[in-house]
């Protein structure tokens, strides 16, 4: 072939790849484009591997020549590339764009324990009532715990509570509120004072369906001059109205606490039968919530207050026991189990 003709061919072969690639628009077409215009078999190809047919002088010109078109073509197959690759993306940021406004997915909120609901519950009951809240240690010494509640280490009361001794001698985790009675009475003292001391108590105990090592109670304390047990009475009885309603009826059973001379034990009418007898109440129409009484003398005089003058009474109950009783759980174990199917549910 004449070294002007083919020249001349590689400029139209040229003309005409271009054009044809100017107007691909899609991926699979500019691959067939590659493969015919710059693959093995394409026209400037077949050039270089027929370079040896050329006569020797023609050679470098028709090679340079190929060369050129070669990497003309390529160059505009790479711009084509980008070119259709960034079309592409755009489409696609256009057309699969993120629909925000849809709802999120909702993060499952927590709640507060039944525990601490019903102990809330019942500190707005008292704190409307005018007790004010004071918290002491979950941790105990011997004397605070027993001795200056009028237990001595000999006196068989001590086995009403099973206790977690530490390793550490007279330290122990408290078994009931009550020791709080002298924290909150040798801060006040001489000052009348009622408070309601709540928080964790924990017992050494066969734990049941009833019982557990740990549990909440709620004490009460008030201390003044004038203080009888019609004031306690009274008190216990407005609470117990405005816990579980106004019309609810309300016993005293006498009992012993060291701690408290009289003692006695409140029963509220059975919420759930009214009175009448259910398996709620053990047929007996009314369910124990407290025990209270007026405070020793040696209490208060271990708290700081002349018993001469001044006089008190007390109470200490069982917040678990009232939510158990309230939403007939029945098992006392399951607020420290840690299931979330129960504590979903309140
Ligand atoms: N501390 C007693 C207990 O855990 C409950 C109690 C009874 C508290 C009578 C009192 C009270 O303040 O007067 O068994």
């Amino acid at each position: 072939m004449a070294e002007n003709d083919l020249l001349r061919q590689l400029e139209s072969f040229e003309r005409d790849s271009l054009a044809a690639l100017e107007k691909i628009t899609d991926e699979a077409d500019l691959t067939k484009w590659r493969v015919a215009n710059l693959g093995k078999s394409s026209f400037v190809m077949q050039v270089f591997s027929k370079l040896g047919e050329a006569p020797k002088e023609d050679r470098p010109k028709i090679g340079q020549a190929a060369n050129q078109v070669r990497e003309r073509l390529e160059t505009a197959l790479a711009e084509k590339t980008e070119f259709l690759n960034r079309k592409s993306l755009e489409q696609k940021l256009t057309q699969e764009r993120l629909d925000i406004s849809l709802p999120g997915r909702q993060p499952r909120k927590g709640r507060l324990h039944p525990a601490n609901q019903n102990m809330r519950e019942i500190l707005a009951v008292l704190s409307g009532m005018g007790f004010e809240i004071f918290r002491s240690p979950e941790i105990e010494t011997d004397e605070y715990n027993f001795e200056l509640l009028n237990i001595p280490a000999y006196h068989p009361a001590r086995d009403m509570w099973d206790t977690f001794y530490t390793t550490d001698p007279g330290v122990l985790l408290r078994t009931h509120t009550s020791p709080g009675q002298i924290h909150a009475m040798r801060t006040f003292a001489p000052e009348p004072i009622r408070v309601a001391l709540p928080g964790m108590c924990f017992r050494y105990e066969q734990v049941s369906a009833r019982s557990e090592v740990q549990f909440n109670q709620i004490e009460l304390l008030a201390v003044g001059k004038h203080i009888t047990f019609g004031d306690l009475k009274g008190t216990l009885q407005d609470f117990a109205h405005r816990m579980f309603g106004e019309n609810v009826r309300t016993r005293f059973r006498p009992s012993y606490f060291p701690f408290t001379e009289p003692s006695a034990e409140m029963d509220v009418e059975c919420f759930l039968c009214g009175g009448k007898g259910c398996s709620m109440c053990k047929n007996s129409g009314w369910l124990e919530i407290l025990g209270c009484g007026m405070v020793h003398p040696t209490v208060l005089k271990n708290g700081g207050y002349d018993p001469e003058i001044y006089t008190g009474y007390a109470a200490g109950l069982g917040p678990e026991r009232i939510t158990i009783l309230r939403h007939n759980v029945e098992d006392i174990r399951y607020f420290w189990g840690n299931d979330i199917r129960f504590l979903e549910q309140f």
